[in-house]
């Protein structure tokens, strides 16, 4: 098997970490895998904030379970926080993040980083706190949150995945 299909098959999503930092080199590599997503002609409609700063993180995990209707950290400890939100003017901007969302996480798994995608970014960054965060951040134009890809060293070892389901591929040949 190719170094990438063993990357796609062996990810999975990591829902505990230690509180460790990754290194800021790790961290530059998977950004940038994410910026090499395609996108719809080519506008690469999405951005990527990198959350690593704790008091930020924290408030993140504090809207997004608020969202979600529970006190758990949603995001499981993880001390990275990938934001990725895309141009809403832009037709194909949720097909754009959610493709720089799996480029991260591919590039997370080649470099021995647990990830995991967690969701409810489209309604933290359509509150008026979400939108002040962006704000005082300098990014400016109208964004819909597509997803946080949390980033870390696991903690726990990952569940095993899932069998594919029977009816997964059709072909007409
Ligand atoms: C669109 C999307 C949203 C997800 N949201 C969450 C989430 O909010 N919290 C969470 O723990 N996992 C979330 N996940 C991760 C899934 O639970 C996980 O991908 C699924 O269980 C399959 O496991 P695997 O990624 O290890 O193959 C999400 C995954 C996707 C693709």
């Amino acid at each position: 098997m190719g170094e990438t299909l063993q990357t796609i098959r062996e990810r999975r999503s990591v829902k505990s970490y230690k509180p460790d930092m990754i290194p800021e080199e790790t961290l530059q590599k998977i950004v940038e895998a994410g910026t090499w997503a395609p996108s719809g002609m080519g506008r690469q409609s999405a951005i990527i904030v990198a959350v690593t700063n704790k008091e930020l993180r924290d408030r993140l995990s504090r809207m997004n379970a608020k969202i979600m209707g529970t006190d758990m950290d949603p995001f499981y400890g993880a001390p990275v926080v990938l934001i990725v939100l895309a141009d809403k003017t832009v037709p194909t901007h949720v097909y754009d993040g959610a493709l720089v969302m799996e480029n991260l996480m591919l590039a997370a798994q080649d470099l021995g980083i647990g990830s995991c995608w967690i969701h409810r970014a489209k309604e933290e960054f359509e509150s008026e706190e979400g939108k002040e965060i962006l704000k005082s951040l300098g990014i400016e134009g109208d964004y819909e949150g597509i997803g946080h890809c949390i980033l870390g060293y696991p903690a726990k070892e990952p569940k095993k995945a899932a069998d594919r389901k029977a009816s997964y591929i059709y072909y007409a040949r």
